[in-house]
């Protein structure tokens, strides 16, 4: 018999459920995406955040309930975002959550965002008859986290696997080993797409755009994090970016004319591109290089002094093309396997808080009434 969790998801700007059973097949997946209502503030609004999850919490599990082709009968167990996360979004599907389980007399799992990151990873494999051997490192890069976890499988207690129907279930551990100290790499990607006037969020967009450029145009020095190396810092590169705008006033009338073109609509890579100088190609070529290279170092010096036998990339910043190319070569150097989520899988959605629910699920780890959001809610 199948375990079905329905995985609920509202801890930024998108409202997600999902249908996944026995922590890996998914069976629906469904994110209705705030990016528009945000876009023209330049980020997310949390009141804004709040008042579209609201609209937007009970026709998404209808949606993936209906996808699935189930109704709330068949589902054994709730996931759902605890934390960490914007408090009054997270409200939003966690009370919906609690109070569904109570009226469908279901367990409720408490899941940790990030946690759901790395399940994100464990998925993807899993479509691709792929198995990461643990221990891994696991980055999780996005617009609000960049984080370096040393993640440990254990096998859970025998009474629990007899739960899953004899399969193997792994419970996993984390230990947090580095860390942004100030920026997180979306955020710096956000914030010279805002310098550049090249719309919100500047990621997907400067991905394309870079492809256009020389990444050894500019030079960027990589952070310094004294202390521990594999902390990461990106609020400087974002200032180095500024100061070479600045020091550049034949920069300030493209930067217009795409700020016009954006107020149009035109946000496109493709509407975008003519409206960029060799030299802004250039500058966000070299940007890019510069986050890639610092993001795959760290996370390779990580693998090394820890052990690893994979790398687990998860995150917004993990749909980079240049990302998952470097860390594609240099993991192989390095002679280590590296495993993305499909793009999809890879921003927020509630399929990864279903599959992080299950292991947590058969060790007995519910919520009890008391359970509430928490904005910061370390893994580890
Ligand atoms: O995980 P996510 O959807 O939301 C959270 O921040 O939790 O990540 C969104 C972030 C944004 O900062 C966006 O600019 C960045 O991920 N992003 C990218 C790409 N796609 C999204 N950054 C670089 N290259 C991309 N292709
Ligand atoms: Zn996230």
């Amino acid at each position: 018999m199948l375990t079905r969790i329905l995985g609920i998801e509202s801890s930024c700007d998108e409202t997600a459920a999902a249908i996944v059973a026995d922590g890996r097949e998914i069976l629906s997946s469904v994110v209705a995406s705030q990016v528009e209502i945000h876009r023209k503030y330049g980020g997310v609004v949390p009141e804004l955040a709040s008042r579209e999850h609201l609209r937007d919490i009970v026709p998404v599990v209808r949606e993936a309930l209906a996808e699935a082709k189930l109704t709330f009968a068949d589902i054994d167990a709730i996931g759902v975002t605890r934390g960490p996360g914007l408090v009054g979004s997270l409200l939003v599907g966690l009370t919906y959550g609690k109070v569904l389980a109570m009226s469908l007399g279901k367990p409720l799992v408490p899941v940790n965002h990030l946690e759901g990151h790395v399940h994100a990873v464990l998925l993807q494999a899993h479509l691709d008859n792929r198995e990461p051997e643990m221990p891994a490192v696991c980055l999780i890069v996005s617009g609000g986290h960049t984080v370096l976890y040393n993640v440990k499988a254990e096998l859970l207690p025998a009474g629990a696997a007899r739960r899953a129907g004899g399969a193997t279930v792994f419970h996993f551990t984390y230990s947090r080993i580095g860390q942004t100290r100030d920026d997180a790499a979306g955020e710096a990607y956000d914030k010279v797409g805002k310098i550049l006037a090249l719309g919100y969020p500047g990621g997907p967009v400067m991905d394309q755009l870079a492809a256009h450029g020389n990444p050894n145009a500019v030079r960027f020095t990589a952070p310094v994090t004294k202390g521990n190396p594999l902390d990461f810092s990106f609020s400087g590169i974002k200032t180095a970016v500024l100061r070479h705008v600045r020091a550049r006033p034949e920069m300030q009338p493209e930067i217009a004319q795409r700020e016009e073109a954006l107020a149009r609509g035109e946000r496109t890579a493709a509407q975008l591109l003519p409206l960029c100088s060799a030299a802004t190609l250039d500058l966000i070529a070299s940007f890019q290089r510069s986050v890639v290279e610092d993001l795959a170092a760290r996370t390779l010096a990580a693998a090394e002094q820890h052990g690893a036998r994979s790398v687990l990339v998860s995150g917004g910043v993990a749909a980079n093309s240049e990302l998952r190319k470097h860390f594609g070569s240099q993991a192989l150097l390095a002679g280590l396997d590296v495993f993305f989520p499909s793009r999809a899988l890879s921003t927020d959605n509630a399929a990864m808080i279903a599959a992080a629910a299950y292991p947590h699920l058969l060790a007995g780890e519910l919520a009890d009434s008391q359970l509430n959001a928490e904005a910061n809610f370390p893994l580890a």
